[in-house]
This record gives C-alpha cells, structure tokens and sequence, in this order.
C-alpha cells in the first residue's frame, strides 16, 4: 500500500497499555448541500471516513468505534470493516455525548483516543507524537494558529499549564485573542473519561455537551494536560463544506506527489497529477500532466504516460509508452508496448508485449499476443490474438449477435486488410491474410488469403446526371 508516512512503530497506547479509538462522525453535514453523508464524501476518490479509519487503524488499537448519525446506515453499509464497531447518536448533543454513546463498547481498555470522521489529514506520525507526549495521564493535539476563529481556545495558567477550553461562542473578547487551538483530537484515561462525561452538562451557549469540558475537570482533579502538536495545522482542518473538501483533496494530492518525486518518479507537474488509490513505480517513469491514477496501478521501469490520461487498476511492465488521452481500465500492459494517443483499453485486455495499439483503438476482454499491432480505428472485443498480427484500420470484430458475445480466434502472423468486419464466433489461421473491405463469417484458412467483398465492376460509358439535361 501507497503510505505518506515513514515506518509505522508498534505503537499500543503507551506501554503494555490498551488502546481503544473513538472516531465522531454523527454530524450532519448540512454545510455540504448533499444527500450523501458528508463523511463519505470522496478525498482522493476514498471517503473521507475510510482516511480516518485507515489511520487509526495503522495505531494499532485494541478497539475502534465510529459514533455516527441518526440515519448513518449508508455510512456503516459503505465502510464496515474488521475490528469495527458502530454506534448510533441518534441527536447530536455534542461531542462529548457523542464519546459517551461510545463508551459501552470500549470496555476493558486503559485509554481513549478521540478523533473525527471529517477531519482525515490527520497523520499518524502526529498522533504517535500525542502518545509520546502522554504516555500516560491527559494528552491534547492542540496547534496555534494567526486566525484562530471558530476553534476552542486553550487557556493556560501563568505558569502555562492548561487549564481548560473555550468554545468560540462562550469565549470572552480577552479569550479569543488566543492563538492557540483544540484540534479535537485528545488522548484520554479510560476510567476517568467515564467520569468526567457523567458531570458534563449543557450549561454553555450552544446547549451542548462539550467533550472540552473534560479538560477543566481533569485539572480540578490534579491531572496535568500533556500537549502535541500536528507536524502541519492542514493536519487537523475539518470538511464541512466543498470549498474545504478541494483545498483538502489539493493538499493531499501534493503530499502524495512529493512522496512520488522523492521515490524517483518524474512528474511534468505536480499540480495536475491526481491519485486516487495506490500507485507503486519502477525506475525513470514518467507522467505528463493531468494524468489520473485510480485504484491499484502499478507501472514497471521507464514508463512514460501521455498527458490526460487515465489508468484505472492497471499494471504496466517495462518500457511502456502510453502517449497522450488513454483510458485503461483493469488490464494488463505487457512490456514495450506502445499505446495511443486515444487509445481505450476496456477490463480483462492483456497486451503480452511489444504490441502497438493506436489511435481510436478500443481493445475489451482481449489477449493481444507479442508484437502485434492494432493502430487504427479499431475495436477489437472478445478477442484470442495470437503474435506478429496486423490488423489493418477499421477492423472490427462483431462480437455480439444482439443476444450472445462470441470469441474471435486470430492465429499468428494473420494480416488483415482495412476496414474489415469480423463477424464471431470466427477463426482467422496463422498467416492467413484476409482483403480489405471483407466481412468474414467463415473461417478462414491459415496461410490463404480470404476475400468476402462484391467484385469491382466498371461500367463503360455511364454518364453522371447533369441538371437541366
Ligand atoms: C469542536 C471542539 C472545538 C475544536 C473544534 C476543532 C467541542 C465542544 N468543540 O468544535 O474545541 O476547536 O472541534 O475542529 O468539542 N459530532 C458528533 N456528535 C455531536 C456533535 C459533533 O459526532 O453531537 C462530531 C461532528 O460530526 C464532527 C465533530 O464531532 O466531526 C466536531 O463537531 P463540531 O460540531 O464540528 O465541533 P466544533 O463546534 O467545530
Ligand atoms: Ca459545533
């Protein structure tokens, strides 16, 4: 898998500690203006959620709860996987009765790790951080910001240890002032956790029960607040509207891109690269700009792509030139192939090598043997090609009778002439040559040449129709 991290340590919620994450995701959303739930909103082409849950994931932990939405079903349904649990916060009466619902199914662990289904740029080099900083006890991501507009402010005591949170809107003029913010994010006991939401109350100007008054609580016991800081504040921005969710996917796609470079892979510009899934690289590739990488892809040494093309599950071997405007989806490119520009390769084509596919050339469901080629205005469907074909421009195989798709066998070293109509099931043999303009229903016999095209005739004398004549 394609990481933007360095080596993941084994990392347990501090020693011999068990970790348990709780990922709030129950908000609506309504800033979005979509039917789709906000968290599963696409961030280079993955929910924004399934970031989140990957990351926490990677943590390791002993138990993982999304807390999501009345309504979240599609959100559970889209992301349900090994490990997790799910509980409903059928109204939304704050973060910390959000954490709350989940406590039921966090027993048995020693500490809490909250974090949110929206915000997904957290990486896990930084949570690793809030471990360091607290391996045990209280541990809060906070960061510091030159507008720190609509965060909780952290308020620190003149010896500078953390006192408490205020909400924007409870917040005094002197509170907001401060620069430093909750990212949300927090480390927490267990057991006190527990405590501590049982004496929240919605006594505050949104009506809500604030997990950030657990930090107050914490303190009023004795407990000191351990503070760590993301590596980049972009860390921990949240989606609530679209404008946020392209600045996020932009920020990401960069992240990815300076993995990329870093790794030896030339991008023309990484500001029009897009992947969205995972790409794995060879030596001296290379990508052209806007070039979308989807799914799995992997492309060998000295690969070079086109601008605006799209590679959808692909693998690529060695020496492969994909020249400008492909789409190739779930296939396989042997190595020194070259395609396009305007190439379409469909699911279940595999090029075994060297073979030449050109402009408008659609290739579905395929085997195109070694060195063959297929440069123009062809669509070849359904098709067992064998080596050192030629298929001539317009070649189509008609691979489909309106009810049935059919198999079109054509044998090694065939040649077959322009504009030519296949029509499956059908077998061309080895060397066979096949005239332009054929349509072949028949078999065709290896090492003959096959006409199926009404004879040229010239009629003497015929005069074309003048006007007035
Ligand atoms: C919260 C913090 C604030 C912090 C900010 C960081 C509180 C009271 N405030 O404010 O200090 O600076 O995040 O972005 O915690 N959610 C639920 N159920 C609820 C309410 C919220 O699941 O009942 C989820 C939301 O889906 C969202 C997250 O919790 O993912 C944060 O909720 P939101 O209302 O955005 O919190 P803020 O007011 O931004
Ligand atoms: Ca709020």
């Amino acid at each position: 898998m394609f990481g933007l991290g360095g080596p993941l340590n084994n990392y347990q919620g501090g020693e011999g500690m068990k970790l348990g994450i709780v990922i709030l995701a129950a908000g609506q959303g309504t800033r979005m203006k979509s039917r789709l739930p906000k968290v599963l909103h696409p961030l280079a082409g993955k929910p924004l959620l399934a970031h989140v849950i990957e990351t926490a994931r990677s943590l390791e932990p002993d138990a993982m709860v999304v807390v999501y939405g009345h309504g979240g079903e599609r959100v559970r349904e889209a992301l349900d996987g090994p490990g997790l649990q799910w509980v409903e916060q059928a109204e939304q009466l704050g973060t910390g009765h959000a954490v709350q619902q989940a406590l039921p199914a966090l027993k048995d662990l020693d500490r809490v790790l909250v974090l949110y289904g929206d915000v997904p740029l957290m990486r896990r080099e930084s949570l690793q951080s809030l471990v360091a900083a607290a391996p045990s006890g209280f541990g809060l991501m906070t960061m510091n910001l030159d507008d720190p507009t609509g965060y909780g402010r952290i308020l620190r005591n003149e010896q500078g240890q953390v006192q408490g949170i205020v909400e924007q809107k409870d917040a005094s003029p002197e509170q907001l002032r401060i620069c430093e913010v909750n990212t949300g994010i927090m480390l927490v006991d267990a057991a006190s956790l527990a405590r501590w939401l049982e004496q929240l109350t919605p006594q505050n100007a949104q009506g809500e029960y604030y997990l950030t008054d657990i930090v107050a609580l914490a303190v009023a016991e004795g407990v000191e607040i351990r503070i760590a800081q993301p590596e980049d504040p972009v860390e921990a921005e949240g989606v609530n509207d679209r404008l946020q969710l392209a600045a996020l996917e932009r920020i990401y796609q960069r992240w990815q891109a300076e993995v990329l470079m870093r790794d030896g892979v030339t991008l023309k510009d990484p500001a029009r690269f897009d992947l969205r899934g995972s790409l794995r690289t060879g030596m001296d590739v290379s990508l052209d700009v806007n070039v979308i990488i989807e799914g799995e892809v992997v492309l060998g040494d000295n690969v070079s792509v086109g601008a605006n093309t799209v590679l959808r599950n692909v693998r690529v071997a060695d020496n492969v030139l994909i020249r400008e405007n492909c789409v190739i989806e779930d296939a396989v490119i042997g190595p020194d192939s070259a395609i396009g520009p305007f190439s379409r390769i469909r699911p279940g084509t595999e090029l075994t090598g060297g073979a030449h596919v050109g402009n408008f050339v659609e290739i579905k469901n395929s085997t195109i043997g070694l060195g063959s080629k297929v440069n123009h205005l062809t669509y070849i469907g359904d098709t067992l090609m064998g080596a050192g074909v030629n298929i001539g421009a317009g070649t189509i195989t008609c691979n489909y009778d309106g009810a049935y798709k059919h198999r079109t066998t054509i044998e090694d070293k065939a040649f077959i002439g322009s504009n030519t109509a296949l029509v499956a099931p059908v077998t061309v043999g080895e060397d066979a040559t096949i005239g332009a303009g054929s349509v072949i229903a028949k078999d065709a016999p290896a090492g003959e040449l096959t006409l199926a095209r009404g004879k040229q005739v010239t009629i003497k004398g015929w005069k074309r129709p003048k006007k007035g004549a």
